[in-house]
């Protein structure tokens, strides 16, 4: 008995192993409805954040949303190494998405190919990381994530080489290859790609069509070995993000095989998109009457509408290209429940702001109402907002879009719940929590990656020219977020004749500025410098009703840290709770930033660097005695 069951049980027991290898090894997906149709328990797909397999079988990774992120993942883990002896297996995908914007020219941010070693990436960002990694892992050898990214926005910060691309990322959003992709990534059609790794050759192939054919030749070939990367076990699957800039992302098939061609993929088979704005030609042919009918209609809407924006909100021909950003005024009003005193967040030197709930999406808001006088300076300004629109860093106040009507600007932007950064440190009300050092702390370094990002790692220098901690906004996490970024080119622009044309607030303004008028990246250094000082010492740079020696936030700093006793100056509403080395780190900084002579402040890359190692001793010594004279 025993002699005959042993080799039906063996038998078995390769048949089964045989069975879950071939599962493991190849899988096709010809649309998605075989992922939807079962439960979580079984799903061959593992879904986070807003990915979805729609009734369709169209898998979507993101909508055109704001700061959204999709991954989907083969739920099963792939083998990529030979368990005998270590060695990389090649393989090969092939699949087919489209990314549609609502406006064809901006689209946002791309779609990534990626084999991870878990099937979900929990502390992934959106926006330009793709949902693969995030500010603090980037680079590191032990993320082991591979990706292919089909990226259709331009970041400076990751050296991307324009807004339509295909690159590989090895633990990295700084793409180790890329090249310009050979098609429009954003048109909206479907697209098919191939991937193909070859472990003898060690070369990795990308193609990209808009059939099924794939090219003789691929748009990239990258020789790499993946060997330091890929795990005995990765996860493969798709990640996809959104930012200001808002695409939906789409799969429509997916194939994929270890150790050879994944099975071509039929797009006229897969899944497709309803194509609404395409003209309907059956139509056209089947009812030359109804047609007609359609056109006359069409044209009297057209007309309505041109009546429409005569009457209330004024749009150039520009601003219909920068379409996702726009909001209606009724939406708008509706939102703020027409501008109810109720709503008011504050009032700045801008214009009041509202608290809102888009009536779509219950999103909630801040609505900046901006009043201005002259028609001219509004156009130019208005002209900037796209670029500034773009503008897309964790620590900055994002900004949603806008709304022009007679001479209103509306602008929209992210809601900030805990308020701005002021209120906690000098309202003198007792109700506000008192900010413990290390988030402190953390608000400081924030806004310093925050200018970084304007000064440096965007496409051109932007200019704050009015830091201060009024500006600065406190997240859901207590986040520090710059805001009314962009904004002080309404003041340039001849916004507010009645102010002088120097931006910025007393004791956040550099000596030079009110001599020259001009303002640099050193005078938004300054600033930062005041605002660095008066975080640590929980009051404002200029207190009129200080005892005259005190009245300097800047002077008395200065005369407590030479005299070695700067601990004396942190606030007293600290009682003593934080870290020196910081709190020195941070004094050093503020005080260099400070400096009356614009050359010897830092840039706001030192500056990061200061703090990004807590060693007081990394900050260079500060000129002594540099702020003689009463500079300040
Ligand atoms: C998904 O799971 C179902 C049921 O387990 C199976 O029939 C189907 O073949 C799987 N599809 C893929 C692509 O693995
Ligand atoms: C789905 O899950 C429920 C309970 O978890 C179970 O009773 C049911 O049989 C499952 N259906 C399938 C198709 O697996
Ligand atoms: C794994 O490696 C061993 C030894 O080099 C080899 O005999 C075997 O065929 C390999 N297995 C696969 C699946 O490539
Ligand atoms: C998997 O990747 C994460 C980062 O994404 C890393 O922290 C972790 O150590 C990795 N796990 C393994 C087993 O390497
Ligand atoms: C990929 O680029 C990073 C720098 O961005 C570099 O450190 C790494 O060595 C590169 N990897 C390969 C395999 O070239
Ligand atoms: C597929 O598209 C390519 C261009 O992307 C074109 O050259 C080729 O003829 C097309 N093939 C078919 C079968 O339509």
């Amino acid at each position: 008995m025993s002699k005959t069951f042993l080799p039906l049980f063996l038998f078995s027991i390769s048949l089964l192993s045989a069975v879950s290898a071939v599962a493991r090894d190849e899988f096709q997906f010809c649309g998605f409805n075989s992922a939807k149709s079962n439960n979580n328990s079984n799903n061959n797909l593992t879904l986070s954040g807003v990915a979805e397999v729609e009734n369709s079988g169209i898998l979507r990774l993101t909508s055109d949303v704001h700061r959204l992120l999709g991954h989907a993942f083969y739920s099963v883990p792939i083998r990529f190494k030979n368990s005998t002896d270590g060695s990389l297996f090649s393989f090969s995908t092939t699949f087919a998405f489209a990314m549609v914007s609502e406006y064809a020219k901006l689209g946002g941010h791309g779609i990534a190919f990626t084999i991870a070693n878990s099937s979900s990436i929990p502390d992934a960002l959106s926006s330009q990381y793709l949902g693969l990694l995030n500010t603090k892992n980037m680079g590191n050898p032990s993320n082991h994530i591979f990706a292919v990214e089909f990226d259709t926005v331009q970041d400076f910060e990751f050296r991307d080489i324009n807004d339509n691309h295909v690159g590989i990322d090895l633990n990295n959003l700084v793409s180790n290859k890329s090249v310009p992709a050979s098609l429009n990534l954003k048109s909206g059609d479907t697209i098919q790609a191939w991937i193909d790794y070859d472990s003898a050759r060690r070369v990795l192939d990308v193609w990209l069509a808009k059939n099924s054919t794939k090219p003789a030749n691929p748009i990239l070939s990258y020789a790499v070995d993946l060997s330091p990367i890929l795990l005995n076990e990765m996860y493969v699957g798709f990640s996809a993000s959104t930012c200001v800039l808002a695409s939906s992302h789409y799969l429509f098939g997916w194939n994929f095989k270890m150790n050879g061609v994944a099975k071509s993929l039929d797009l006229s088979s897969l899944p497709s998109l309803p194509k609404p704005k395409k003209k309907n030609y059956a139509f056209l042919i089947a009812g030359p009457v109804s047609a007609l009918v359609f056109l006359i209609a069409a044209l009297a809407a057209a007309g309505y509408r041109i009546y429409k924006i005569k009457t209330t909100e004024v749009i150039e021909d520009w601003e219909l290209v920068t379409g996702p950003h726009r909001f209606s005024y009724k939406e708008l009003k509706q939102a703020t429940r027409g501008f109810r005193d109720k709503e008011l967040l504050g009032q700045g030197g801008f214009g009041k702001v509202y608290r809102g709930v888009l009536p779509g999406t219950k999103e909630e808001v801040a609505v900046k109402r901006v009043s201005h006088e002259s028609k001219q300076g509004l156009r130019e300004f208005l002209a900037e907002i796209e670029s500034i629109g773009r503008l897309c860093h964790r620590n900055l106040v994002g900004m949603k879009g806008w709304c022009r009507r007679r001479k209103d600007l509306l602008l929209v932007y992210d809601y900030m719940p805990n308020g701005s950064l002021d209120k906690y440190l000098f309202n003198g009300d007792e109700t506000m929590p008192l900010l413990p050092w290390p988030i402190r702390f953390r608000v400081i370094r924030s806004v310093a990656a925050a200018l970084l990002y304007l000064h440096e790692e965007w496409e051109s220098v932007v200019l704050h020219r009015d830091v201060k901690a009024s500006n600065v906004l406190l997240d859901s996490e207590l986040n520090g977020r710059l805001g009314d970024f962009g904004l002080s080119k309404l003041y340039e622009h001849g916004a507010n004749p009645s102010t002088t044309r120097v931006v910025g607030t007393l004791g956040y303004m550099a000596p030079e500025l009110t001599r020259t008028g001009k303002a640099t990246t050193a005078t938004d250094v300054f600033s930062f410098g005041a605002l660095v000082l008066e975080v640590v010492c929980g009051r404002r740079p200029i207190e009129l009703k200080a005892q005259p020696e005190e009245m300097v936030l800047v002077d008395f700093v200065w005369e407590k840290f030479a005299a070695g006793k700067w601990r004396e100056a942190v606030d007293s509403r600290l009682a003593g709770e934080f870290n020196n080395g910081e709190v020195e780190v941070a004094f050093r900084v503020g005080l260099l930033c400070s400096h009356p002579e614009p050359a010897a402040r830092p840039a706001m890359r030192d500056v990061v660097r200061f703090f990004g190692d807590e060693d007081p001793s990394g900050v260079p010594e500060l000129p002594s005695p540099p702020l003689a004279d009463g500079n300040f």
